[in-house]
């Protein structure tokens, strides 16, 4: 439903699903949204297009991540961006601790200034491509959405990922297909158990797609 009007753009109000997709974390994902409207367009985050759809595409289909994601572990969202789908879940999920890695300055000061306004105890915001962290740090989960096609992610967020941790990327209706062509590379980073979930989160039409690859023991 698109009816209100925020500096004359048409704005997607939240479904009624929303309020249990995000059950204790509504009040601040709703909070996100209204800062995303004040300034996501006017900070270059997001473009003129998305106020129209900022529930059920980005908000709705970054919780789709939230599930797949064990109890009291270390993630990081590579490319975080405006904070898809990092700061939903890390709101989802106040058990995680978030870690976001994004390399742009404009988007990191807006990452933080998130963080600082919406009170958020479990993220830190890194300014970094994912790739400065190899070796130098590990995650059980590594998400990452609109970032780049699998066979070009898998080598950046690959050696992020711990032993028993599993890449959790967020696609689009060609995910099957991403993954056969990135057959290699993943298996070259030791990601096994590929499987393409379609998840139907509520208030949404698209199913959303999140690629789950779990890494060997080693
Ligand atoms: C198209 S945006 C998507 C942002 C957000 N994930 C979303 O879904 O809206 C891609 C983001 O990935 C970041 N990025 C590109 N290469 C990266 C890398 N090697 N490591 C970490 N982030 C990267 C860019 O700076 C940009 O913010």
């Amino acid at each position: 439903m698109v009816d209100e009007v925020s500096a004359g753009q048409a704005v997607e109000l939240a479904p009624a699903a929303a309020h249990e997709v995000f059950g204790d974390a509504w009040p601040r994902v709703d909070s996100f949204a209204d800062m995303l409207v004040a300034e996501g367009e006017l900070r270059g985050l997001i473009g003129p297009r998305e106020l129209p759809r900022l529930w059920t595409r980005h908000l709705l289909n970054s919780s789709a991540v939230a599930g797949f994601v064990p109890r009291d572990v270390r993630l990081a969202d590579v490319g975080s961006g405006a904070g898809f789908p990092g700061v939903v879940v890390a709101l989802m999920r106040p058990d995680l601790d978030v870690h976001l890695i994004e390399p742009m300055e404009r988007r990191t000061a807006w990452l933080n200034d998130v963080v600082e306004q919406l009170s958020i105890s479990n993220v830190t915001v890194h300014r970094a491509r994912a790739e400065e962290l190899h070796g130098v740090d590990s995650f059980a989960v590594v998400s990452a959405r609109a970032v780049a096609a699998l066979r070009k992610l898998v080598p950046w967020v690959g050696p992020l990922i711990a032993p028993s941790g599993r890449l959790l990327a967020l696609k689009g209706e060609r995910a099957a297909q991403e993954v056969e062509d990135a057959r290699k590379v993943l298996r070259k980073h030791g990601l096994q158990q590929t499987t393409v979930h379609e998840v139907v989160v509520g208030g949404t039409e698209e199913p959303t797609r999140v690629v789950e690859a779990v890494r060997a023991r080693d």
